[in-house]
């Protein structure tokens, strides 16, 4: 409003001189113009510099009070107080969120898991984002794809919007993790962005499932649908009732190539805040489940899934080839892998 004033009397300047009118009267309303001119500057002035202080008081006092929420300052480059473009977090405002990545393989268990963890109040795990390929298609993206995620402008069915107390998502090492890693690393840990590793131990077991998964993309068991997962035992015993036969001949070398996957993700990943999950543990014992909301420093809550395992019961069930398998393994480092054969 200011501005449209300003002009105004800009206009009456150029016009009254033009006028044929005496040089008194031109020295007079150049005068007045001054005076009106300086006087408006002067409130307008005046007005922005009071709009922004206040503006930055008022940050001030907000940031203030909401760390005044959080006790434990060795958290802090943890704790984060997002403001969303898409929406305003209201009355949650100065609810700390946590940022975190489930980093994971396929057919691991972290499907079930983010299940899990969606299933408290305060938590959005907002799926395997970066499976899209042009959000990681550079490191560009996959920052642009954070901040987003953890700005919580970034929707799914999991997000709880005002009330996070945690926000994530699930990323697979082969989707561009590990190629980028150093980038990544830099940014989680500048961020704050605390990890869970989720492995499987038995990676026999894993490669059945990846086999039967692979195999159902076409086959389609259920009705004609492909499902990774599933919420019924009757579809989880259709599903298992395909018997992948595994290639002897790459065994081993497969084998050997999750493992030093694995390993390779840990140590690229050892400076991140972090903790190590194993989907086996997950199963057996439940009380890990408090471990990872303790990691979050989110409010205990019983945490349930309604997801049901697929491929129950001993391996020698799940392979067709499995005599040869067995004999293949046997006497070396990976026999225990034919031995565990409840998960
Ligand atoms: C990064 O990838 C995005 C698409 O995912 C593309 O639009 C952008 O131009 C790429 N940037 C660079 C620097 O290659
Ligand atoms: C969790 O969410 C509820 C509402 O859904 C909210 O009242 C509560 O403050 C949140 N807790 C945390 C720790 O953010
Ligand atoms: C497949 O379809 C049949 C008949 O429509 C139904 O009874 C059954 O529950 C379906 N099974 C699954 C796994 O959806
Ligand atoms: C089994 O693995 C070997 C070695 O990697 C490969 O050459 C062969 O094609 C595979 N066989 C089948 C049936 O996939
Ligand atoms: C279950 O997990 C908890 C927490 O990690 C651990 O302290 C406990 O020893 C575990 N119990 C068994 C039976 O492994």
């Amino acid at each position: 409003m200011a501005e449209a004033i300003c002009v105004f009397t800009k206009g009456s300047i150029i016009i009254k001189p033009s006028k044929k009118s005496p040089n008194l009267l031109r020295m007079i309303v150049l005068v007045f113009a001054m005076v009106c001119g300086v006087y408006i500057c002067s409130v307008c002035l005046n007005q922005t510099k009071f709009g922004t202080s206040s503006k930055l008081l008022n940050v001030q006092i907000n940031q203030r009070h909401c760390h005044d929420h959080e006790v434990d300052q060795s958290q802090t480059p943890h704790v984060h107080y997002p403001k969303p473009e898409t929406f305003s977090r209201a009355e949650c405002a100065c609810n700390p969120v946590r940022y975190f990545a489930i980093l994971s393989m396929q057919r691991s268990g972290s499907g079930w898991f983010e299940t899990l963890l969606n299933s408290h109040t305060n938590v959005s795990s907002n799926g395997e984002i970066f499976a899209v390929k042009e959000r990681r298609n550079n490191v560009t993206s996959i920052m642009t794809t954070l901040d987003r995620v953890y700005n919580l402008d970034w929707f799914t069915s999991a997000s709880k919007n005002q009330c996070s107390a945690a926000v994530g998502f699930k990323w697979m090492l082969n989707q561009g993790l590990m190629e980028n890693h150093k980038e990544i690393v830099e940014y989680f840990n500048s961020r704050g962005v605390s990890v869970i590793f989720l492995f499987r131990r038995n990676l026999l077991r894993r490669m059945v499932s990846v086999l039967a998964n692979s195999f159902d993309q076409y086959a389609k068991l259920l009705n004609g649908t492909h499902k990774s997962h599933v919420h019924s035992v009757e579809e989880a015993d259709t599903l298992s009732r395909y018997k992948p036969v595994i290639n002897l001949s790459s065994l081993v070398t497969e084998l050997k190539q999750m493992e030093k996957t694995v390993l390779e993700a840990l140590e690229y990943f050892s400076s991140t805040r972090h903790i190590i999950l194993y989907y086996e543990d997950l199963v057996k014992n439940r009380t890990k489940l408090v471990d990872v909301q303790d990691f979050l420093r989110l409010p205990q809550m019983e945490l349930t899934s309604r997801q049901v395992k697929i491929h129950k019961g001993p391996l020698s069930e799940h392979i067709k080839n499995w005599d040869d398998i067995n004999k293949a393994l046997r006497g070396t480092m990976y026999e225990k892998f034919l031995h565990y054969n409840d998960y």
